[in-house]
């Protein structure tokens, strides 16, 4: 690791952007492996796909989640996605096969219910003359979608907020919140603010888990009661969940791990979706002819009938639509590895317990991998050949990741996104709002998927044309503007529970700053350049003497905070 370049000088501009962004100026500075070295700790950004494959498929067993394992354990546990060893590997066997072909062109149908109760709240929106938050909108939708898919429960989060709901987001942005603060120069909670939000948090679980308790509860009757045969594709016809599944293949597993294993697949089978539509859904907004597009396709192939999995070969535009609004906005952006043992990538020579950064952000954006790489061109992928994936694309193109930790749920995942676009796009024409987006752009922040700063608003109109008789509205539900947003804007200090103040916003900046002198420092810098007025708000850069008084003052503050994090962790 020697010869590898390290980022260094101008670090600060790391803190306070969607993390993703100054790793992709890093990348074009300090190429496709550098060392990111930020007080003690380090980093390797990878944005070369050679060493993606390397990682993810070749010398995959040299590597674990690490620090992701680490964060997600106190809602995931061993579920899937921070597994790792054994664990990992009978889980997964465990749980593909619930995922059959049979039981994916089940779920097609479900898809179209959801997406004719979705459009019906979008046209009431419109027959009120509402803006429709969208990033709102979809994550409410697949949250419905997954709950069914997964355990056969209805969230009706489209229609009403209730503790059950309330509770799943909770957790899901105390999770998104660890996946962001872990890195030290991002936003290290102060003590003060953890324990509110470790309280809410753990209120949160307990509802979750006593749901997720009684869905095992209740689905053990249903196997019990059914007692169907279980075969290969096994799929019951009164419940066709993945728990289902999962109880009637006589899984012998503790309740803990089958929690762990619901809890992640939840997790994980709704936010990149609901991300994936959002900013598909913003990309068409913002480029009328690919809207026209995929609006002609959708009209010949589908009209106003539901779809049906025979459609998906045919809707080949909106799907090269997702395709390239997953190249261009990857969920999640970065995928995170350790070295378990001494390995060799692209010549240099890695120690054990080394943190990477794999960047599907910049290998997506990567210009010697693609042309006009930041230009939303669906026609990239043509028409007449295979879907684009990470085999076809040599490792250049990772939306659902390669090799053995590959998405579970792709399949899945693609048909939801490819029913959910094509019924709304049938029945509206899209335009951003311009009182919310008045430069026509949608601020992207860091969760463990790309989120809106502020949300993607949008004017609905009814097409002309297209029937929508059956999207007829009940006036007594909720609208969508009087439900709750869940998008709290994952991964900033605001997402959380509880609510701050100046001050505490204040000592956040002050640890963030902190870390960057001291990752200025570690790097042997001799000074640091400010974006923002200095390490304590005094001077833009800061030099000689002066530096070396702000490093000692910095590392104060780091060690404070992390005294105050060992706290907090001994207390949950
Ligand atoms: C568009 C939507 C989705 C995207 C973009 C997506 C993306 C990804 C990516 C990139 C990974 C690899 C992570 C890594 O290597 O570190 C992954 C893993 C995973 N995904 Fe998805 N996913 C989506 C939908 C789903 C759905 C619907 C499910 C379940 C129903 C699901 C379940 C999982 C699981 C369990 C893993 C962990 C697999 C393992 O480590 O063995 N995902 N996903």
């Amino acid at each position: 690791m020697s010869r590898m370049p390290v980022a260094a000088g101008d670090i600060r501009e790391i803190a306070g952007q969607p993390v993703f962004v100054p790793l992709y100026k890093l990348f074009l500075a300090y190429g496709e492996m550098f060392i990111l070295a930020i007080g003690p700790k380090k980093f390797v950004v990878v944005s070369d796909n050679d060493v993606a494959k390397e990682m993810l498929l070749t010398q995959a067993n040299s590597f674990s989640k690490g620090l992701l394992s680490e964060i997600l354990d106190f809602v995931m546990g061993t579920g899937l996605i921070p597994a790792n060893g054994e664990t990992w590997k009978i889980r997964r066997r465990v749980v593909v096969p619930s995922l059959h072909k049979k039981y994916v062109a089940s779920m097609v149908d479900m898809f179209g219910d959801c997406g004719v109760h979705g459009s019906a709240q979008l046209a009431k929106s419109e027959a009120e003359g509402k803006t429709v938050e969208m990033e709102n909108f979809y994550s409410r939708l697949a949250l419905d979608i997954i709950g069914k898919a997964v355990f056969n429960y209805d969230f009706d989060s489209l229609k009403k907020d209730d503790p059950v709901i309330k509770a799943v987001y909770t957790v899901l942005r105390e999770a998104e919140y660890r996946s962001v603060t872990f890195i030290p120069y991002w936003k290290v909670p102060p003590l003060q603010w953890l324990v509110p939000r470790q309280k809410a948090c753990q209120e949160a679980l307990v509802v979750v888990n006593d749901t997720l308790n009684m869905l095992i509860e209740r689905t053990k009757k249903i196997v019990e009661d059914a007692d169907e045969e279980f075969v290969e594709e096994y799929l019951s016809g009164d419940d066709p969940s993945i728990l289902n599944f999962l109880i009637a293949s006589g899984d012998d597993v503790t309740s803990k791990q089958l929690r762990d294993d619901l809890m992640t697949l939840l997790i994980a089978g709704h936010e990149t979706t609901a991300a994936v539509l959002t900013w598909t859904t913003y990309l068409l907004a913002t480029h009328p002819e690919q809207m026209r597009k995929v609006q002609e396709e959708v009209d010949r192939v589908i009209g106003d009938r539901r779809p049906t999995i025979q459609d998906m070969m045919e809707l080949k535009y909106t799907t090269r639509v997702i395709n390239e609004s997953m190249r261009l906005y990857p969920q999640p952006p970065v995928l995170i590895r350790r070295a378990l043992e001494p390995v060799t990538l692209d010549g240099y020579k890695i120690e054990t317990g080394t943190d990477f950064f794999i960047s599907v952000w910049n290998l997506h954006r990567n210009p010697r991998l693609w042309p006009e790489p930041d230009k939303f061109i669906p026609e990239r992928f043509p028409l007449d050949q295979k879907m684009p994936n990470e085999v076809t694309e040599n490792f250049a193109y990772l939306p659902f990741g390669g090799g053995q930790r590959k998405c579970v749920g792709d399949q899945f995942a693609l048909f939801e996104s490819i029913i959910t676009l094509a019924m709304v796009c049938r029945r509206f024409d899209v335009d951003l709002d311009p009182a919310f987006h008045p430069d026509g752009e949608c601020g992207m922040t860091t969760g463990a998927t790309i989120h809106t700063t502020g949300g993607l608003h949008v004017k609905l109109k009814r097409r002309a044309g297209a029937n929508g008789a059956e999207m007829g509205f009940d006036e007594t539900v909720s609208s969508l503007d009087e439900l709750e947003d869940v998008n709290t804007r994952g991964g900033t200090p605001e997402a959380a529970s509880a609510a701050f103040d100046e001050k505490e916003l204040q000592e956040a900046k002050d640890v963030k700053e902190a870390a960057v002198v001291v990752g200025a420092a570690t790097v042997g810098a001799s000074g640091v350049k400010s974006g923002s007025g200095g390490a304590k708000g005094e001077s833009p850069s800061i030099e000689g003497e002066r530096f070396d008084q702000a490093v000692a003052e910095a590392e104060d503050i780091l060690a404070k905070e992390e005294a105050a994090r060992v706290e907090a962790q001994k207390a949950r």
